[in-house]
């Protein structure tokens, strides 16, 4: 009882749930958030990417390929430090140079398998880039590659990957016909860790003009990472899920509707909460046919 006006204080303060669904890196975040203040400031909007998206190419299947040297493009020499932040603007700004310079998914995909900027890409075997059909007009975006993913270089082909193809399918959507995937970043986080702030800040410029190539009339976001790195918002799924959102960025003409579910490796470690999932779908499915 002697807690009670404690719990309050906290809830008054917006503390309403005891735990996230993923663990969060505070200190990461605000070292990130001082550099992107900082790098601003010095700035200003200098580095504004253009909006020259070129037409579209089509690829219709997975495209990945094993790692090798690569000597084409400049290594910032941020790979060997990462916790050096001047040298991760750096590392962002060469990023958004090649991002905005790859005129469609086949370049996309060419700059960021020989982009060496992010220290994700040494332990991997494999640079995952996307699989399914970008003509749907329906992207999905995962957290990251895990070992399955690594070793064949394509999105979601593990177990995790299973379940969510089941889940979509229960709408009748499928990778050939039906869907787009990518993930946050490229290559394997050892161990199946989360990305740090810092991987997913420098694959960012990556991301969004993957997805402005792409052109999505609605983007799915997979797991609270990707709605992290898409809408900047910590907030649980539990809160976000069946809210609907609005996505643009520069190197897009148009916003995108944007709707969030839950990672299918939570629902594993979960199973009660695939009866949400289930919903989830159930709504994309009915947005997906209101898009026309
Ligand atoms: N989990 C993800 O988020 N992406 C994958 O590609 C595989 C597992």
């Amino acid at each position: 009882m002697a807690d009670i006006p404690a719990l309050k204080w906290l809830r008054e303060a917006g503390v309403d749930e005891i735990a996230g669904d993923t663990p969060r890196d505070f200190f990461a975040e605000s070292a990130i958030a001082k550099q992107a203040a900082i790098d601003a400031k010095s700035k200003g909007s200098v580095n504004a990417p253009k909006k020259d998206v070129a037409q579209r190419k089509p690829i219709l299947q997975s495209a990945s390929t094993s790692i090798q040297s690569n000597t084409t493009q400049a290594n910032s020499g941020f790979m060997d430090n990462s916790s050096n932040y001047a040298g991760l603007s750096e590392t962002i700004e060469s990023a958004r140079k090649l991002a905005e310079a790859a005129n469609n998914l086949d370049e996309l995909r060419k700059a960021v398998e020989g982009f060496d900027g992010c220290s994700l890409k040494k332990t991997a075997n494999k640079t995952v880039f996307c699989d399914g059909n970008p003509e749907t007009k329906v992207m999905l975006i995962g957290e990251a590659p895990g070992a399955d993913e690594d070793r064949q270089g394509i999105p979601f082909c593990g177990m995790s990957g299973q379940l969510l193809d089941k889940v979509l399918k229960s709408i009748g959507l499928d990778r050939e016909s039906g869907f787009y995937i990518t993930n946050t970043i490229f290559w394997r986080p050892p161990g199946n860790r989360k990305p740090t702030p810092e991987e997913l800040a420098i694959c960012k410029p990556f991301l969004e003009k993957h997805i402005a190539l792409v052109a999505p009339k609605i983007l799915l976001l997979v797991g609270a990472t990707a709605v992290q790195a898409i809408l900047q918002d910590n907030s649980s799924m539990s809160k976000l899920r069946s809210k609907q959102f609005k996505y643009k960025n520069d190197y897009m003409d148009a916003d995108t509707e944007v709707m969030v579910t839950y990672h299918p490796s939570y629902l594993m470690r979960s199973p009660l909460n695939k009866r949400l999932a289930w919903e989830d779908m159930l709504l994309f499915e009915e947005r997906i046919k209101n898009l026309g």
